[in-house]
């Protein structure tokens, strides 16, 4: 008699970040603004990011992170079958990257990383879920694996929201940092650690106004006139966001667990977007999970939009801080609005290198604030 069917899942077989070198701490961004360390501190948790240097765009992050963890990914020899047409070379058949800065408006950024990772051929794609865009994009890579559309994939979360912010709006200029965070997803069972699933994925566009860039697409280059300097830049109802992205990631993230069928207590990490420290402990709080379990480096990055996840993952990985068999929770809030959270058990993995040697080592939070873990 046969056994029973296993299900097909995409499998985490690869981590890695980058972050571009340079760092602005807040003193820096306190010399030009009408802010201060003390309050960035307070207000958000932030103590410093990494800006791209000019003309850096988010394909340049994309392809160091990406490079990184094909390199790093723990990939068997192709058998053929669904694995036929890759090779050393050509480890992946699709590329998806998560951004809200794509290098431009047409085309995708995606086929550009795949090219110039070598990957020229493959599947690649961009998903634009602002700071969701990982977990949706997991939720892509997954589906193109389970569909027998690819069976391996390289995703990468990059955004370069130093190009998008406007550097004298001091709501946000101390909010967003830049970098890029990439996983390796292969095609394998729902049973073996690494397998990604359990998603829960949703939107709400009646509140797109709370998070938009108002001008570079199709709504205003219909309209005469030149945007405003405003209009041209990223705008964030900061107040607004604020309550939505606890409510939502802690909805979402309970979902995930029901469907997974995992209660609060089992889960080892929960590694939420890191949009603002604040935001991380009241959704700890909210869901009843002790602190010292939810995985934070917002300190040292700020928020790095879709590349946040992948980031904190791949430090908190570096750091040890994750071990083979943990439980892992993932939830993100973003524009749209979005929001998405999904769970895996963790696979033992090639330890990456840290994004950024002395910058993004991963931290835990606490009441009393951020603190090393
Ligand atoms: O990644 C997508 C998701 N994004 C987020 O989750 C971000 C969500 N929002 C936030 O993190 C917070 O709302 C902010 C960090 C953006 C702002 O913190 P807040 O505690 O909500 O401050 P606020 O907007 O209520 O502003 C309080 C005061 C205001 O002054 P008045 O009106 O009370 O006199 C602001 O003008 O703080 C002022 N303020 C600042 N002061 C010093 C705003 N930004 C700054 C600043 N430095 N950088």
């Amino acid at each position: 008699m046969a056994g029973a069917r296993r299900e097909r899942a995409a499998v985490l077989c690869g981590l890695a970040g980058w972050v571009p070198p340079r760092i602005v701490t807040n003193d820096e961004l306190s010399q030009r603004l009408d802010t201060s360390d003390a309050w960035i501190r307070t207000r958000t948790g932030i103590g410093q990011r990494h800006f791209a240097d000019p003309g850096q765009a988010t394909s340049d992050l994309a392809v160091e992170a990406g490079r990184r963890a094909l390199a790093a990914a723990d990939l068997p020899a192709p058998q053929g079958g669904p694995t036929a047409g890759l090779t050393e070379d050509r480890p992946v058949d699709a590329v998806v990257v998560a951004t809200t800065t794509p290098d431009r408006s047409c085309p995708a950024t995606a086929p550009l990383v795949a090219h110039r990772l070598g990957l020229t051929g493959v599947a690649a794609l961009d998903v634009s879920a602002v700071c969701t865009g990982f977990v949706y994009g997991r939720a892509a890579a997954a589906g193109l694996i389970t569909a027998g559309a690819a069976s391996r994939v390289l995703l990468i979360g990059a955004d370069t929201y130093s190009t998008i912010v406007d550097p004298d709006d001091r709501a946000n200029a101390i909010i967003f940092g830049d970098g890029a965070g990439a996983v390796v997803l292969r095609a394998g069972y729902a049973d073996e650690p690494g397998a990604v699933g359990h998603f829960d994925l949703g939107s709400d566009g009646a509140e797109e106004e709370l998070i938009m860039v108002a001008a570079g697409g199709s709504r205003q280059r219909s309209l005469p006139g030149e945007p405003s300097r405003a209009e041209r830049h990223f705008a964030m109802q900061g107040k607004a966001v604020f309550r939505h992205a606890i409510t939502r990631m802690t909805a979402s993230a309970r979902a995930s667990l029901t469907a997974a069928d995992w209660k609060v207590d089992d889960v080892d990490h929960f590694v939420p977007h890191q949009a603002n420290q604040r935001i991380l402990r009241a959704v700890a709080d909210d869901l009843g999970l002790p602190l010292e379990r939810c995985i934070s480096h917002v300190e040292s990055v700020g928020n790095t939009g879709a590349a946040s996840i992948p980031l904190a993952l791949a430090d908190a990985a570096a750091g040890n801080v994750i071990q083979p068999g943990d439980r892992v929770l993932l939830s993100a809030f973003g524009g749209g609005l979005t929001w998405g959270s999904c769970v895996l058990r963790w696979p033992a993995l090639p330890s990456p290198t840290p994004s950024a040697p002395a910058a993004a080592q991963p931290v835990s939070v606490s009441e009393g604030g951020p603190h090393a873990s």
